[in-house]
């Protein structure tokens, strides 16, 4: 049946098909959250955010604001249902039996939290501790879907503990150093330990019957092996990518565009061995285009990689940042029809086009593109 914006259903087998209804992300209320294990080792060592935290200046809340709204307006007249998260108080601390961190993160970006596959939206278990209850953000939406969609599936994956045992004590030192932090990641040493399972839902890349997740500081084996048995009827495959010094999710590295090609960032790329599966099945693996910028904005923890951070409409349209033009040169030239979005000055609340949206409905099917 097509799909109809009166009736809501959630349906989202893969990155590329027909988006019809996504939720955008806001800035409300946005934090630096204070120090802890796995975000350290996350923040770049030479980055303007580390040793500061607190609400996020109001200014640039209100500019990312400005800029998330635009761009679900931009949505919005392309035909796309669009739903914004409700903001909880991202000031209170988080406190659980086994830990305490003094704030929260923000209601950016909802990629990072609620993974669609098929029918179902399910809350990834986080491995920051600020981000531990971030979930709630998006409970008024997902209860309406609930409520409204009765073949919604919603599922929440097991909370984490997030004692010390979930990090690796190396790489709290204040200074690594990027060819330190190579040679690690080369080794598949990486900030979480196997105590338990993590995964954030910005790890997993969804190709139909395949789900591909990369294991990093935000996603461990044992995260992966969860989402294998809770997803029996899908193939898992674990990727990873040494060239990455800080690897945390899989969205400014690796990116489908549509079946039979995905763009890969060049400094990071996957692995000859774990290529086997898209060779044999004739996809195309290309390096993207060089980012427009040398450097992030202020007080961002991502890269300039933020460039390939796109969000494909349908097959043949992709939303490019604006001032990313080596990027929009190349969509084109890979005959992807261009939407330019402004959101440079939003990137610092956690990410990119990608980033900032989830899935709730895309057409299509569950197909096999790997038989
Ligand atoms: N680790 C990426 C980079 O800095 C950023 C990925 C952001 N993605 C996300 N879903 N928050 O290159």
């Amino acid at each position: 049946m097509a799909w109809s914006p009166e009736k809501t259903e959630v349906k989202s087998w893969n990155e590329w098909d027909t988006l019809r209804h996504a939720i955008v992300g806001r800035a409300d209320d946005c934090h630096i959250p204070p120090e802890e294990p796995a975000l350290d080792a996350k923040v770049p060592e030479d980055s303007d955010m580390r040793g500061q935290w607190g609400r996020r200046p109001q200014e640039t809340i209100d500019r990312a604001n400005e800029l998330l709204d635009n761009f679900a307006d931009q949505l919005r007249k392309r035909g796309v249902r669009v739903d914004r998260p409700v903001s909880i108080d991202h000031s209170q601390p988080v406190t659980t039996p086994d830990f305490h961190t003094d704030s929260q993160f923000g209601c950016m970006p909802p990629r990072d939290v609620l993974l669609t596959v098929g029918h179902e939206m399910l809350e990834a278990t986080m491995s920051y501790r600020c981000r531990w209850f971030e979930y709630l953000n998006y409970r008024p939406l997902l209860k309406q879907y609930w409520e409204e969609d009765p073949n919604f599936r919603h599922e929440a994956a097991p909370k984490p503990r997030l004692t010390d045992a979930d990090y690796h004590p190396d790489y709290l030192s204040e200074k690594i150093g990027d060819a330190k932090r190579l040679e690690w990641a080369a080794e598949k040493f990486f900030v979480t330990t196997e105590e338990e399972p993590l995964f954030d839902a910005a790890d997993v890349l969804r190709f139909g019957k395949d789900l591909v997740v990369q294991h990093g500081f935000t996603t461990n084996l044992k995260g992966i092996e969860w989402l294998r048995r809770h997803f029996p009827d899908h193939r898992v495959h674990t990727v990873n990518f040494p060239g990455d010094p800080y690897p945390i999710h899989i969205d400014a590295t690796f990116t489908p565009l549509r079946p039979g090609l995905i763009v890969n960032n060049p400094q990071r790329r996957l692995p000859e061995e774990q290529r086997e599966m898209f060779h044999k099945n004739g996809w195309e693996i290309v390096d993207a285009a060089q980012p427009a910028h040398n450097t992030p904005p202020p007080l961002c923890y991502s890269s300039t990689w933020l460039s390939m951070n796109v969000l494909v409409l349908d097959p043949k349209t992709v939303c490019v940042e604006k001032s990313e033009v080596y990027q929009a040169e190349q969509m084109d030239k890979l005959g992807m029809e261009v939407v330019e979005v402004e959101l440079r000055d939003a990137y610092a609340f956690g990410g990119g086009l990608h980033c900032c949206t989830a899935d709730v409905y895309r057409d299509g099917e569950c197909e096999d593109y790997f038989p």
